[in-house]
């Protein structure tokens, strides 16, 4: 999947960093898998690789530009984005802006969900217009419950939703399976994917059933959801695992788009690394240089002769091929311009274009360049265009991920082994009981840990520390962390405390869950489902 040139995620990550209080050793043993499957089971051991294969972006390149960022951002819990900038800026900046997530009901919400339940609701806090969904179209064709499941479980998710403070009146709460513009939107988005890219993405083979295709269609419909009415900065919060669902939604939003705008310096195409290349001589070649004193196609292509592609840092292929091409285009002046393609333009939007470019403009069939706009402006224009003759005008969604917890038995927190987790339902002595029993980073002996400090980073109790029990409270969070590492903390104490502070969570929440029973009937949400 390219990334496409109005891609307006930002390119300035920086080099990996440890974040502060959680390295990246938090997770367990060894797993080396970074397979980034929505339906398996993997867990990410090495969150540096989806960095470097996978083209997620750092989350601390974005923070700083976070106003008042959540505990789990300036934790590292939340690690990875992209696009967020995006978002961040719109935030600041007190412009609209969305945040949409969703859950599959398809056991008990639990501690993991938590996460994304909290970072929908301080979206929803700093303005954000923020959107809750229940996946039971997914759950229903992807896992195979049966509706009655699906709507136990649904319930369940949502009061857990509202007990942890997200204001349905603000916000908006849909399941998929009734939300009739969903699926009209999604009817649209899947026009513009096939099969085969469902293949390389998903490992979908011929054994897929049909409704698990039709509902990867719908989570893109999702994404884009909270734009139906006007495109805004969206931000998907979720693990690593949905990563492809947004890598894909990122593209139907662009491939939705009537036109593209990109910049060129004459009449013919260059890919993206072309572009450079020439944009760099651009920049360094004098056009007093030259015979009429104007840079022509051929000067650059001369010019690109006298180099080696080490010195212009880009690959012989490159080089050949964008000199090929500007020999071609022979004496053609080289002039800087921002160029429309009509990517799905109606002819009447096409036409609609043209007259809305202000200044010096060339058209062609498939394309309009235009020379006095910069490209923000021809961005700005284009989107317009499409708005006023019934486009979208999507803007690319934006997503940050959260790493996974680490299962409280060690190795991977997971919904189908009741003892790795905490459920959001359970009893508060069960949960007090769970943490009593987690596996810890402590030494074998208190005498060791004393001496050599317990390995906080490798344990599931101080993540719940950092990830839950110590919530806004970054002071208590170091504390923990300082205290265990430089072995002043010793685990059974340690677990006391964590288990004491979990209990009384599960109570307070389950509180807030039995009084937010009123306010879920009182919601625009079905309930029971009619399907069967
Ligand atoms: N596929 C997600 C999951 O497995 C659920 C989901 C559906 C979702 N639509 C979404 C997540 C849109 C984020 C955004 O949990
Ligand atoms: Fe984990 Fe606490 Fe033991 Fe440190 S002291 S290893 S944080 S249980």
């Amino acid at each position: 999947m390219t990334r496409d040139d109005t891609d307006d995620s930002d390119d300035s990550s920086t080099e990996f960093d440890t974040p502060a209080l959680l390295s990246d050793g938090g997770t367990a043993a060894g797993e080396d898998d970074v397979a980034l499957d929505p339906w398996g089971s993997a867990t990410v051991s090495d969150y540096r690789k989806l960095f470097e294969e996978f083209g997620i972006e750092e989350f601390d390149g974005v923070l700083p530009s976070v106003p008042n960022p959540h505990y789990l951002m300036r934790r590292g819990v939340i690690f990875g984005n992209r696009g967020y900038r995006r978002v961040a800026e719109a935030m600041r900046n007190g412009e609209p802006f969305a945040a949409l997530s969703g859950f599959m009901p398809t056991g008990e919400p639990h501690i993991g969900h938590k996460l994304v339940f909290d970072e929908l609701i301080w979206h929803q806090q700093q303005g954000g217009d923020t959107y809750g969904l229940i996946a039971d179209l997914e759950a229903h064709s992807a896992r195979g419950l049966s509706w009655a499941e699906i709507d136990q479980h649904s319930r369940d998710y949502l009061l857990s939703l509202l007990a942890l403070g997200f204001d349905a009146e603000e916000g908006t709460l849909y399941r998929q399976s009734e939300n009739r513009e969903l699926q009209d939107l999604s009817f649209e988005l899947g026009s513009k994917a096939n099969f085969s890219e469902f293949q390389s993405i998903y490992g979908f083979d011929g054994e897929t059933n049909v409704s698990h295709v039709q509902s990867v269609v719908t989570q893109m419909a999702d994404i884009l959801y909270p734009q139906l009415d006007e495109p805004k900065p969206t931000v998907i919060p979720v693990g690593p695992d949905q990563d492809p669902h947004v890598r894909l939604a990122r593209d139907l939003a662009v491939r939705m788009r009537f036109f593209g705008v990109t910049k060129a310096y004459a009449s013919f195409e260059l890919d993206e690394e072309e572009r450079e290349l020439v944009a760099e001589l651009y920049r360094t070649l004098d056009p007093a240089d030259f015979d009429d004193d104007s840079l022509r196609c051929v000067h650059v292509a001369q010019a690109l002769d006298g180099m080696t592609p080490d010195e212009l840092g880009v690959d012989a292929e490159t080089v050949a091929s964008a000199k090929a091409k500007l020999d071609e285009a022979g004496m053609e002046p080289v002039r800087p311009r921002v160029r429309f393609l009509d990517r799905n333009a109606t002819e009447e939007a096409f036409d609609a274009l043209i007259g809305a470019i202000d200044g010096e403009k060339r058209v062609f069939d498939e394309h309009i360049d235009a020379f006095d706009l910069t490209r923000e402006e021809a961005e700005e224009l284009a989107r317009e265009v499409e708005m006023e003759n019934d486009g979208y005008g999507f803007i690319m969604p934006s997503s940050i991920y959260h790493r996974f917890m680490t299962g409280l038995t060690g190795g991977k927190m997971s919904s189908s082994v009741p003892a790795s987790h905490i459920s959001l339902m359970d009893d508060p002595e069960d949960g007090y009981d769970k943490v009593k029993s987690a596996t810890t980073g402590g030494r074998e002996t208190a005498e060791l840990q004393r001496e050599k400090g317990g390995k906080a980073d490798e344990c599931p109790v101080y993540e719940l520390y950092a990830y839950l029990l110590s919530g806004d409270d970054d002071e208590f969070a170091t504390k923990v962390y300082e205290e265990c590492v430089g072995g002043e903390r010793l685990c059974g104490g340690c677990k006391e405390q964590a288990a004491e502070l979990m209990k009384e969570f599960l109570e307070e929440h389950q509180e807030k869950r039995e009084e937010a029973e009123e306010l879920l009937e009182e919601l625009d949400i079905q309930l029971k489902s009619s399907r069967r």
